[in-house]
């Protein structure tokens, strides 16, 4: 008779064979999978994922920054069966509506602060920057300024890997295995407040200034920037920035687009990073915690001016824009039950007070041999490894130290992420508990004490 653990142990055999086969996974390294093989998730609740060999992990990263109201809420799947039932799809092309979707666009633009005021709909971040991108050089085009198209972004920002969003992306990484980028794509360097001084010119937005000068004013349609970046190594900027950067782009007429795919719907402590700072963006892209991941959806905003910009040209042809999943009711319908549940519990206030329970957590990391910086704002976090805590510099990237890290913390059960530069990064569900955030810090803590153990024993090869 075959005992409970066996069926287990064949059932992760079996698709694990079908898996290296058969499945080709995003952002994984291909020829290593093939022996490292995957972890299978079959099931979550709360802060915790189940793989198929019965093990629960805490997922400290909310999946990809984007599972804010927790695995396994009922409520967001009982809306998307509900809806299944009535009406599962329907285009909102040539004009046509779906309940859902009108409800989430008025209902978003209570939401955002300022004149956002109108939503287009796509399935991912991606899909929403392209369109960010394509708005603000359409709405230049309307307002009689054709040259208009520049796009700028800063280093180390992930916008997506799209054509156009991966051209903003100010990670090579993911430039190199692809080129050339879309012409038209310019980058400065972000606020990085552990790395540069008070003065330095992208910290206080100079930078862009420089750059939009340097091109011509002219010439720039947008500015893109998440409010705090994520995956390029949780970079809060100081105050005063975002204002800088609004009041850079109000002088030159150039567009402000605040990339929210991570920062939105609560991570940040705020239902919009932006509002960390009260500065109202021209363009917001959001998608993630939209429907905390539950059914793909993104959105992309734009205020009653620009709207109005868009509206304002001959109808032939018609805006040539747009994608089949545009306003899916069923994901809609996902995205207004995330909501409901978000206001109802009243998570964004939970995530600004768990956020500083993490902040202060982390803190004391800061005295093992290899953390140079602790870092985050909400429930977003980031934990930087250096080589040498006096002249910060990081380890050579084959030493791998962030994975190995990494590594480590999933043996014992809770899942991190490293990003370039050896940063392990943490964004736990909004719903994480005190105790779990305590397991996560544990866990890496004792991880990185490791991994500088063996580091002081063993150069690696
Ligand atoms: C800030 C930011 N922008 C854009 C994207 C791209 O979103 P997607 O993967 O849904 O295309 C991501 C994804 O992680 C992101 O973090």
């Amino acid at each position: 008779m075959t005992t409970g653990m066996n069926s287990e142990a064949a059932e992760y055999q079996r698709l694990r064979n079908a898996d290296i086969e058969h499945y080709i996974h995003p952002n994984t390294r291909l020829k290593t999978h093939k022996e490292t093989g995957p972890t299978i998730w079959v099931k979550g609740q709360g802060s915790k994922l189940q793989d198929v060999t019965g093990r629960w992990y805490i997922d400290g990263m909310a999946c990809l920054w984007n599972v804010n109201v927790g695995h396994g809420q009922r409520e967001l799947a009982d809306a998307a069966t509900k809806q299944m039932a009535e009406l599962e799809y329907a285009s909102t092309f040539s004009g046509f509506g779906n309940r859902p979707a009108i409800e989430l666009s008025e209902r978003l633009s209570a939401l955002t602060p300022g004149r956002l005021t109108a939503a287009m709909f796509g399935s991912s971040g991606s899909e929403m920057n392209d369109t960010a991108f394509k708005f603000a050089r359409y709405y230049w085009l309307c307002r009689g300024k054709p040259t208009k198209t520049a796009i700028i972004s800063r280093f180390r920002a992930f916008h997506g890997v799209t054509m156009g969003a991966m051209s903003a992306t100010g990670l090579p990484v993911y430039w190199d295995m692809f080129g050339p980028r879309a012409p038209d794509f310019h980058h400065i360097d972000p606020p990085y407040p552990y790395r540069q001084t008070a003065d330095d010119p992208a910290m206080t937005a100079e930078a862009l200034e420089q750059k939009i000068l340097e091109l011509g004013p002219d010439n720039v349609a947008a500015f893109i920037g998440e409010p705090v970046i994520g995956g390029g190594g949780i970079l809060v900027p100081p105050d005063g920035y975002w204002q800088n950067v609004r009041r850079i782009c109000d002088k030159y007429d150039v567009l402000l687009i605040a990339d929210e795919i991570i920062n939105g719907f609560g991570r940040t402590g705020q239902w919009f990073g932006i509002n960390n700072w009260d500065v109202k963006p021209d363009i917001m892209v959001m998608a993630k915690g939209i429907t905390s991941g539950y059914l793909p959806l993104s959105a992309c905003m734009v205020t009653d001016e620009v709207l109005e910009g868009l509206q304002s040209r001959p109808e032939d042809p018609p805006f040539m824009h747009g994608h089949t999943y545009a306003g899916h009711p069923t994901a809609c319908a996902v995205a207004l039950a995330n909501l409901d549940f978000m206001e109802r519990e009243g998570i964004v206030e939970r995530s600004r007070k768990m956020g500083e329970y993490i902040q202060a957590k982390i803190k004391p990391l800061n005295d093992l041999p290899i953390v140079g910086n602790t870092r985050g704002l909400g429930c977003m976090a980031g934990i930087e490894l250096v080589r040498n805590k006096d002249t910060k510099e990081g380890f050579p990237a084959n030493w791998k130290v962030g994975p190995r890290v990494v590594g480590l913390v999933q043996d014992k059960g809770v899942i991190l992420r490293s990003m370039l530069g050896d940063i392990v990064a943490m964004s736990p569900p909004l719903v994480v508990t005190e105790q779990e955030v305590d397991e996560i810090v544990d866990a890496l803590g004792s991880s990185i004490e490791e991994v500088s153990r063996e580091l002081a024993t063993q150069v690696p090869a």
